[in-house]
């Protein structure tokens, strides 16, 4: 027993060894082809990009508690409340991790009208973000509420507040005569379609018809399960997506992601994607051709919304036809500062990724 796991810790240390060597491999090649310089210009031209940001409003509430241990008449966990924290989820953290970057965004989101949160919703997100919603009836706004045990960070639940029942025909219409009015006025259009009502077949349709470079995010999770696969879109320029989001669509689950990637681009014939990993960092596929990158941090903290900062910085790079090789190594760099902020309590800025930059490439 004590032999099986002492080779264990030394099977996992040779492993993290041969990945630091070949993180290492991987940031000398970066930092050979590319200086923080250019860096910096390729961030400078993102400033005049006029960007739309649609999709689910997503309001994160993290309840800190303290175990107490077993209840006494119920083989439940007893748990004391210690504080909470309210961050802005969803699109809301999309249009702020892109907010330091643009000048201006016009942010287009629902909310429910019994608790629409809207005062929270307009104190969260960044001054240069301008607002427009749409007002779901008999609906609350999204909510998740995820209670954690404060001592190790450890999740104990989640509960979530929604009505994702479909839209009615009447407010599909007037956010379609909205859309048809208002996206051609923008450069790149970002959806972050959390599949939780809001973004149904015609809002899609209108969004394909009318956007000059569309980037997208289908998330998969809990609450939509399998009934928001990014192939649901038939022309985006740029998806973003989990490796989940990629090998179910495809049933696919255990084969290796070089070939579910290449089988991903002939089903869904699509040329400009990345495929996010975990902890096992990303795959960019443009035009038939395969750039991976490794993760570029060891510490986490929680990598709730680490997908999405990555996705709103990398779309931003994919616009501006960013090297094939810059794209995984930004969005890594920008997905391992999110691994490090608890929820989506703070968002991305220039500095902040530039000061990432710098400490990998040192
Ligand atoms: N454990 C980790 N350590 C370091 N970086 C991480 C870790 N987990 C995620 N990341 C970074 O964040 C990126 C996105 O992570 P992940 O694949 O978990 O996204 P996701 O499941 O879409 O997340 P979400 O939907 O909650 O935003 C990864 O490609 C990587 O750059
Ligand atoms: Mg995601």
């Amino acid at each position: 027993m004590i032999i099986d796991s002492f080779i264990k810790i030394r099977g996992n240390q040779r492993k993290r060894d041969l990945m630091m060597e070949k993180t290492k491999k991987y940031v000398n090649k970066i930092k050979k082809k590319f200086s923080i310089k250019q860096m910096k210009r390729l961030f400078n031209r993102f400033k005049d990009l006029n960007v739309l940001i649609i999709g689910d409003t997503i309001i994160d509430q993290y309840v800190f508690t303290a175990i107490k241990g077993r209840a006494i008449k119920d083989p439940i966990l007893s748990v004391e409340y210690t504080y909470h924290e309210t961050y802005p989820g969803g699109v809301l953290a999309i249009a702020n991790h892109i907010s330091d970057f643009v000048k201006k965004i016009k942010l287009v989101t629902l909310v429910g009208d019994t608790r629409p949160k809207l005062n929270f919703i307009k104190k969260s997100i960044k001054k240069n973000i301008d607002l427009k919603v749409f007002t779901k009836k008999d609906a609350h706004t999204t909510v998740k509420k995820r209670y954690i045990d404060f001592y190790r960070n450890n999740k104990l639940f989640k509960v979530e507040y929604m009505n994702d029942r479909p839209i009615t025909e009447a407010l599909s219409s007037e956010i379609i005569q909205f859309l048809h009015k208002e996206i051609p006025k923008y450069d790149l259009v970002i959806i972050g379609d959390f599949g939780h009502g809001f973004i149904n077949e015609d809002i899609r349709n209108k969004l394909e018809e009318c956007s000059k470079f569309l980037a997208l995010n289908a998330q998969s999770n809990s609450a939509n399960m399998g009934y928001n696969y990014p192939n649901l879109y038939k022309k985006p320029d740029f998806i973003s997506m989990s490796e989940d989001e990629l090998r179910l669509p495809l049933s696919r689950r255990f084969e290796e992601i070089d070939k579910v990637v290449k089988e991903g681009r002939t089903t869904f014939k699509l040329n400009n994607f990345l495929v996010t990993s975990g902890k096992r960092g990303c795959v960019y596929l443009n035009k038939g051709k395969i750039f991976k990158a490794p993760i570029l941090t060891s510490s986490v903290k929680d990598t709730v919304g680490a997908g999405d900062t990555l996705f709103a910085i990398a779309s931003l790079c994919a616009y501006s036809k960013a090297d094939n090789e810059l794209i995984p190594f930004i969005g890594n760099c920008a997905g391992g500062i999110a691994a490090n902020i608890m929820g989506n309590k703070e968002s991305i800025t220039k500095e902040s990724l530039l000061a990432f930059v710098r400490e990998v490439l040192k």
